[in-house]
């Protein structure tokens, strides 16, 4: 038996750091599924794939060779493509908003779902994107919609980035999250939105250990 919490949002949110901080305090597992995306954005950059050829793209998804390794609560887990740490580089938003661009294809999608799926291992799942709790785990009793502002998520990505060592605008950064939002809310398969049974929490003007408070509170109750 699993129990999944699916937690989406639009990027920025909060939603990663979150939804890892619950999975840990919990003992459960923990699915990223935008460094899925990422992933095979990144694999598609390497090959010289670009969104449009969706046969490459497809062939790509279904031979992804991804390896998650163990986070813990203050760090970012660490991936693997093909054996070799690609974490840094699944970060940055060229990588995010070709992630966008490669999430907006039905086939790759529904390549990726059983995948997903199979993450849902007792004793249970805080699951993390777009479309956990509309498409991929439509039956989790828990399902939260994390938002905020724009001008907060760009902010907070910002110094993300910044504290990574990487050179950033903050207005280009601004301008890209607001573009892959926009694709992301208005693409015909699996678009980011509430599930109709979805809390919403807005985290514009609360800390992180308070949604995760409110998180774990609905959990246990
Ligand atoms: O959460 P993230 O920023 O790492 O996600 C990167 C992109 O991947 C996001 O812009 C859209 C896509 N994505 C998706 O379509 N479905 C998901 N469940 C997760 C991510």
């Amino acid at each position: 038996m699993s129990v999944v919490v699916t937690i989406d949002g639009p990027g920025g949110a909060g939603k990663g750091t979150i939804s890892r901080i619950v999975a840990m305090r919990m003992g459960w597992h923990y699915l990223d599924s935008g460094a899925l995306y990422r992933t095979l954005a990144l694999a598609a950059l390497k090959a010289g794939v670009d969104e449009t050829q969706s046969e490459q793209l497809l062939d790509l998804a279904k031979h992804l060779p991804l390896t998650f390794l163990l986070e813990s609560e203050d760090e970012d887990h660490r991936v693997l493509l093909d054996g070799v740490d690609v974490t840094d580089d699944l970060r940055n938003e060229q990588t995010g908003s070709m992630a966008s661009k490669v999430a907006s294809n039905q086939a790759v999608r529904a390549a990726l779902l059983q995948w997903q799926r199979d993450n849902a291992v007792a004793p249970g799942l805080v699951a993390d994107g777009r479309d956990m709790g509309t498409v991929v785990f439509p039956d989790a009793p828990i399902k939260i919609y994390l938002t905020a502002s724009l001008e907060e998520r760009a902010n907070r990505r910002y110094k993300q980035l910044i504290a990574k060592g990487l050179d950033v605008s903050i207005g280009e950064l601004l301008e890209e999250i607001r573009v892959r939002d926009e694709r992301d809310m208005n693409r015909e398969v699996a678009p980011l939105k509430p599930a109709d049974d979805a809390v919403t929490i807005d985290s514009t003007e609360i800390t992180i250990a308070q949604v995760v408070d409110n998180i774990l509170k609905l959990i246990n109750k």
